[in-house]
């Protein structure tokens, strides 16, 4: 297993999924980001087509999705997460999803295999998506951008893509990664929100569930929380400040040859 498997299935382990109980209240002033996958997702959908999602993690945002496709593949490196998808799935009664234990940069599928590759928050793996893509697929991917919870790691001095906040945008990077492997990008789309949680313990919960701080821990990094905390607590709660995108690309549709 990698870290990254070994993080996310120590998550699982603790709270039974990617989701944990902490409380906060979200403001979406670009409207909510998974709310706009989803409807991305499902609109690329037909009774007859596949869906391969990679990093799917315990299956719930797969399994909201499903019901658009006629077969539905989900992939991630953790076991205990996949553990989760297949409770998941079975509590939603949709046979058509499978889950599978596997390095999304060796998906082991046939060529032009799927209709629509997703990726939420899960990794990106251009060249693989391409050839698993069938002509004139789609690729949906969720990414985390250069300025989400910047605060947080400045006051912490780490944390994931720290310091990328005056480089190139991620989304941009993300989006010639996939016109380099001969995709065309439709869509680049950013969201900034605001999450607000309900109490320090919400927050310390929350940072144990997600990799923003690496190796994060309640003791030893308790004076840089303390002191976040004190800087933006506000009459809604402790402000994290967010800030996530979608990029949508398409694979060309084979060119038929001419007869003249
Ligand atoms: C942030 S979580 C994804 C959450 C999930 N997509 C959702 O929307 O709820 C990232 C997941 O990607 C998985 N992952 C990371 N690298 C991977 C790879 N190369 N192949 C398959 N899964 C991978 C991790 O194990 C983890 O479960």
């Amino acid at each position: 297993m990698t870290m990254d498997a070994e993080f996310y299935s120590r998550v699982a382990e603790r709270f039974g999924g990617y989701r944990s109980d902490a409380r906060s209240t979200d403001v979406f002033a670009d409207g909510r980001p998974d709310d706009v996958f989803d409807e991305l997702a499902i609109a690329l959908g037909a009774p007859d087509a596949r869906l391969l999602d990679v990093g799917c993690a315990d299956g719930r945002s797969l399994l909201r999705i499903s019901r658009a496709y006629g077969a539905v593949t989900g992939m991630d490196l953790s076991p205990s997460m996949l553990e989760c998808a297949a409770r998941y799935r079975a509590e939603a009664g949709l046979p058509h999803v499978t889950f599978e234990l596997c390095d999304a940069a060796h998906t082991g599928l046939p060529d032009g295999y799927a209709d629509v590759v997703t990726s939420r928050r899960g990794p990106l793996i251009p060249r693989e998506f391409e050839r698993v893509l069938r002509p004139g697929g789609a690729v949906v991917y969720m990414g985390i951008g250069e300025q989400d919870a910047r605060e947080l790691k400045e006051t912490f001095g780490r944390g994931q893509n720290f310091d990328s906040w005056n480089g190139r945008p991620l989304s941009e990077e993300i989006a010639q990664e996939l016109s380099d492997a001969g995709f065309v990008v439709t869509r680049n789309q950013a969201f900034r929100f605001e999450e607000f949680y309900h109490s320090a313990g919400d927050l310390d919960t929350f940072l144990h569930q997600v990799p923003i701080i690496d190796t994060y821990d309640s003791a030893a990094d308790k004076e840089a929380f303390d002191r976040y905390v004190a800087a933006v607590t506000v009459d809604q709660g402790i402000r994290l400040s967010r800030h996530w995108f979608i990029v949508q690309a398409q694979k060309p549709a084979a060119v038929e040859p001419s007869h003249s």
